[in-house]
């Protein structure tokens, strides 16, 4: 099939090297034009595990190739994807304004029919909001061409998001025209295989899901979290709670692990985009402003423990900083919790040392006015001459670290764990002050 992924950040990079891997004839757009020359010099713009021997592959391979023309991306796929940004707007809610200028562009330049594809997270009803914009241009060209909108939410995670797209639990997809459908079928045969995982329902209840699936995972996030605090006050440990609970089939162990709150580019602003429709429908959703509030002020929680150790303020303090990705496996800081935390700390006084795998250049991009944090490019070195040692994220190379060169370096040997990477009682026989999350 001709495809055109619109929009080539994670996940439109990611869906159109799948859908090229498998055999389509694939472009990808982007208006950032910095960004397709990279691609096109044999770059990749995000770390992403396998992505750039993808992309080169099924380039060199004639399937992907990518544009910053919008008139050839509309001509060239029969499916269009629209995979571009829907940051918050100021009121929490989607901003639709790249969903939007992308179907306009499609209505623009197309000469025949094309099946629309919404995989960027939207609230419900911006199909109808993507049918309107692109009738429109139409009719100001004066022209009739049928065209079909469909809604398919990605479910992807970044650090594995290849094979999720690969091998996906499900494939959603919200259409009611059956050719828009049977080519949906189609286009997905190639990753469901082993058996059928493509449920096909109406285009709301397609863009409600992928909400509804984003807000029940953060939901079992901020509860852990919530629980955390209580566990500490009440000398229960919040990791046998999880076991304990996890164990239960109905409830499964994933997502229950209690940390520094969550971050990245879809929980938060999801959550809150929820909210927000709810309420323009006229309904409250108590329970994930509930888990929004929780999640901020556990986004805090490692601030106010080394403020517990070392006094509110902070001046000439200096803390070694392990983990600035939102999660492992990538290099998106977007809401990432060490954003909050180096904020709370810069502004009590401290400087700060920080140590990512893959981080570091996106945390170089957004403190380049901030001489107070400095960046290592080993570990180790991040903990020379600090006073704590604050673990953020809990990449691979954290679960077993050389603990005598950290206790080395570090002033006093305490480290402040904010995703529990580590048995209380070995690490404190190893001669550390040992803080971590929800942990007597
Ligand atoms: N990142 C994830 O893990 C993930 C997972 C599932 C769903 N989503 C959703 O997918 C959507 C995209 O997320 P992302 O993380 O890939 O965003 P991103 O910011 O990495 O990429 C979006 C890209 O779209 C481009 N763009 C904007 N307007 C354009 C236009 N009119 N024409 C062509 N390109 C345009 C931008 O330049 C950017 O490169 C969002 O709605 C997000 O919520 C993201």
């Amino acid at each position: 099939m001709r495809i055109t992924v619109i929009g080539s950040g994670y996940v439109g990079l990611v869906t159109g090297a799948c859908l090229a891997e498998v055999g389509n004839d694939v472009l990808c757009l982007d208006i950032d034009q910095a960004k397709i020359d990279m691609i096109n010099a044999g770059g990749i713009p995000i770390h992403e595990p396998g992505l750039d021997q993808l992309v080169a592959r099924n380039m060199a391979g004639g399937r992907l190739a990518f544009t910053s023309d919008p008139a050839r991306a509309s001509s060239h796929g029969r499916v269009q994807f629209i995979a571009v940004g829907t940051p918050p707007d100021e009121d929490g809610s989607a901003d639709l304004k790249y969903v939007i200028a992308a179907a306009r562009n499609i209505a623009r330049h197309m000469t025949d029919y094309k099946i629309v594809v919404d995989k960027s997270t939207v609230p419900v009803g911006t199909a109808d909001k993507v049918r309107e914009a692109m009738a429109s241009v139409l009719a100001e060209r004066g022209e009739e061409i049928p065209f079909s909108v469909v809604s398919n939410p990605e479910f992807l995670k970044e650090g594995a998001a290849i094979d999720d797209f690969m091998s996906p639990d499900r494939i959603v997809i919200g259409a009611d025209e059956p050719r828009a459908i049977e080519a949906m079928r189609t286009l997905y045969s190639p990753f469901v295989r082993n058996h059928d995982r493509l449920l096909v329902m109406n285009v709301r209840s397609a863009e409600l899901t992928k909400y509804a699936a984003n807000s029940m995972l953060a939901t079992r996030i901020s509860f852990m979290n919530e629980l955390s605090v209580l566990a500490e006050r009440v000398g229960a440990d919040i990791e046998a709670v999880r076991v304990g609970i996890g164990s239960d089939s109905r409830i499964g162990y994933s997502f229950l692990y209690a940390g520094c709150g969550y971050g990245g580019s879809c929980f938060p602003k999801d959550v809150k985009a929820l909210v927000r429709t709810a309420a323009d429908n006229g309904v409250d959703l108590d329970i994930l402003r509930a888990v929004e509030g929780a999640n901020d002020r556990q986004k805090r929680l490692l601030v106010d423990k080394v403020k517990k150790l070392f006094g509110e303020r902070l001046h000439g303090r200096h803390f070694a900083l392990w983990g600035l990705a939102f999660k492992p496996k990538t290099d998106d800081m977007r809401e990432a919790a060490s954003r909050e935390i180096i904020a709370g700390l810069l502004a009590a006084g401290a400087t700060i040392t920080a140590y990512d795998p893959v981080a570091t250049d996106e945390a170089k991009r957004i403190y380049a006015e901030e001489s107070r944090i400095t960046f290592s490019i080993r570990p180790l070195d991040a903990c020379q001459g600090a006073d704590a040692l604050i673990i953020v994220t809990e990449w691979k190379e954290f679960r077993s670290p050389d603990f005598d060169g950290v206790r080395e370096r570090l002033k006093q040997p305490v480290i402040i764990d904010g995703r529990n990477m580590y048995v209380p009682r070995d690490i404190r026989e190893l001669g550390f002050e040992y803080i971590s999350i929800g942990r007597p």
